[in-house]
């Protein structure tokens, strides 16, 4: 290489010397990777994220991940770094002879080993995935845009929404439906996705190894709001999980003040008891998601607004505008008054 370069590099400096410029100062491209490489690696933490894992399947999927990617950096270091040889290296008598032996070897027989052991091994460890749970079955549903959440419990059926709790350290089962499209049921800090199709139940176990609050997902386009079609997965130690399993399947708490007491009678005066079941009330639609226990959710529209009587307000004037394509429809008949009255009721049913 130096022979090619030097006559060249020689000619530029003498050039600059004739013309008395300076010469450029060498690039170094540490000031520029350096910060790429931060934000690159910024977006590896956070609640949506599978390289920092809460879960024994998301463990097992970075695992796979980083022994990939590593191998592969290498298998390609080494390629280019061959290459480079043959690009500078002199052509001699027994070329032709090395070059055979380079493709047997490196062409054939090192990637056949390679990929085999990868794949014997990526497969043991992704077969781990398909253990069955310990016994907890959670059926979740995916609706246009929310997700249905059925817990079965000794004391009755708990049904929730856009919101899925877990006790740590137990294999869960979920159970997955469909009600329209085809959605993917994803908790990235806990394993891997899982599609929704229509007219079958596709299964998958979790087990969550941390406690936290992590984000699930809809992970296949599935219309105008797909990318708004989230829910919360909160990881509780078993007794509390339990307990608070316990509670849920109760009816929902009457209103406590003046205007809480406003708000239900306006949910049902207005016929919103027709899309939402709130148990121990009139109100046993189930078209859209439950309501008994909605104030003790974290997000309102599935993970678009945080929760409290605010958004719930502006939820209930105008989803569509929140949330484009939406079934709900909006309430322009509702004052400002009315409409706060409604979501203190519903922001009220802890
Ligand atoms: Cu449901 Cu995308």
């Amino acid at each position: 290489m130096s022979h090619i370069c030097r006559p060249s590099a020689v000619h530029t400096t003498r050039a600059a010397a004739r013309q008395r410029l300076p010469l450029p100062a060498p690039r170094s491209t540490v000031p520029v990777l350096l910060p790429a490489l931060c934000v690159l690696l910024s977006g590896c933490e956070g609640p949506l994220s599978t390289l920092s894992p809460a879960g024994s399947g998301a463990s097992k999927v970075a695992t796979l991940f980083y022994v990939m990617i590593t191998v592969a950096a290498l298998v390609w270091l080494f390629v280019m770094a061959l290459a480079l040889y043959a690009a500078h290296k002199v052509p001699r008598s027994d070329s032709e002879r090395t070059g055979r032996k380079l493709i047997l070897f490196g062409g054939i027989l090192l990637p056949v080993v390679l990929l085999g052991t990868l794949s014997w091994w990526s497969f043991g460890l992704t077969n781990e995935l398909l253990e069955p749970g310990d016994g907890l079955v959670i059926d979740v549903t995916g609706e246009r845009f929310w997700w249905r959440v059925h817990y079965e419990t000794p004391s009755g059926p708990v049904i929730s929404a856009n919101e899925i709790r877990l006790p740590l350290g137990e294999r869960v089962e979920f159970r997955l439906r469909t009600s329209d499209v085809i959605h993917s049921f994803w908790i990235p800090s806990l394993g891997g996705k899982m599609d929704m199709m229509p007219g079958t139940v596709n299964r998958l176990v979790l087990e969550a190894e941390r406690e936290g609050t992590f984000r699930g997902a809809c992970a296949e386009f599935c219309g105008l709001a797909h990318t708004l079609m989230e829910f919360d997965v909160i990881v509780m130690p078993r007794d509390a999980f339990y307990a608070w399993l316990g509670r849920r399947s109760g009816n929902a708490e009457s209103p406590s003040t003046p205007l809480a007491s406003r708000g239900r009678d306006l949910f049902l005066q207005n016929g919103c008891g027709a899309c939402h079941r709130i148990a121990g009330t009139a109100a046993d639609g189930r078209i859209g998601p439950d309501l008994t226990h909605v104030g003790s959710r974290r997000s309102v529209g599935a993970g678009t607004l945080p929760s409290g009587v605010g958004p719930i307000a502006g939820w209930i004037a105008h989803p569509a505008a929140v949330k484009e394509g939406v079934l709900m429809p909006p309430y322009p008949m509702l004052d400002a008054d009315e409409l706060v009255a409604i979501a203190t009721y519903l922001d009220g049913l802890e």
